[in-house]
């Protein structure tokens, strides 16, 4: 089992005018096989919080630990490669690329073994996209589709921790409600699973603690 720590968090942006304090002091456990909720309201930090675990910002103050090691010894370049992906709420796909090329560029980055294309499928496959599908360009696609393919992209690497910022954000609720089993199907596998959302009804697909963003702190609930 692996175990995602969050240690005493905080971020602050300066506009040159004022410092915002963002983030307080956030702690949080993070577990391999769970589905995690992260729910706030807008403007409360959410998206600061997993641009952190995603190594997408540089963390300022405090710690991020995967199984005890510190971010900052794996290296942050080294740990967002190898150890998290990120789905976005707009999916952030290549929109002149077909899903499978999509998968495959991550794939390429994930300096994977297998025959990419092959792999691609298959990954697209998993996620509800047949070959038709798949070789279409990604904007020819549905916004369901569309996340699903960035889900199928952010398994290329197999990496041990996904992260979701709003990722149905832009979808119908029968949609939503599909793409959340997707989510949880990965945590089924051994991932850690954080969905970051500012609808409790997103959070109540969670299997494990919905932590609450509040005042620059995390609350469980
Ligand atoms: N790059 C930035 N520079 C300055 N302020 C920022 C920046 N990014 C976010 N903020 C501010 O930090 C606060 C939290 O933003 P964010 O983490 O995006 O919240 P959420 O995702 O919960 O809506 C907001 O007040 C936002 O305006
Ligand atoms: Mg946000």
């Amino acid at each position: 089992m692996s175990k995602l720590e969050v240690k005493n968090l905080k971020h602050t942006y300066s506009d040159g005018q004022r410092d915002v304090h963002v983030l307080k002091g956030v702690n949080a456990t993070f577990e391999s096989g769970k589905m995690y909720a992260i729910v706030g309201e807008s403007g409360s930090g959410k998206t600061t919080l997993i641009s952190l675990i995603a190594a997408l910002d540089k963390v300022q103050d405090g710690d991020i630990k995967f199984d005890g090691k510190s971010i900052h010894e794996i290296g942050e370049s080294q740990f967002r490669l190898k150890y998290v992906n990120i789905v976005f709420q707009a999916f952030n796909l290549i929109k002149y690329m077909t899903a499978r090329e999509n998968v495959e560029v991550a794939l390429d980055f994930s300096g994977h073994g297998k025959d990419e294309k092959t792999r691609a499928y298959e990954l697209l496959e998993h996620v509800g996209i047949n070959r038709d599908k798949a070789d279409r360009l990604v904007q020819k696609l549905s916004g369901g589709e569309q996340q699903r393919v960035a889900i199928a992209r952010s398994m290329a690497g197999d990496v041990p921790i996904i992260v979701a910022d709003e990722p149905t954000g832009n979808l119908d609720e029968k949609t939503e409600g599909k793409i959340l089993t997707l989510f949880k199907e990965l945590a089924d596998k051994g991932k850690i699973v954080i969905v970051v959302t500012h609808s409790q009804k997103v959070a109540k697909h969670a299997n494990a603690t919905v932590y609450h963003m509040k005042n620059g702190t995390l609350i469980k609930r």
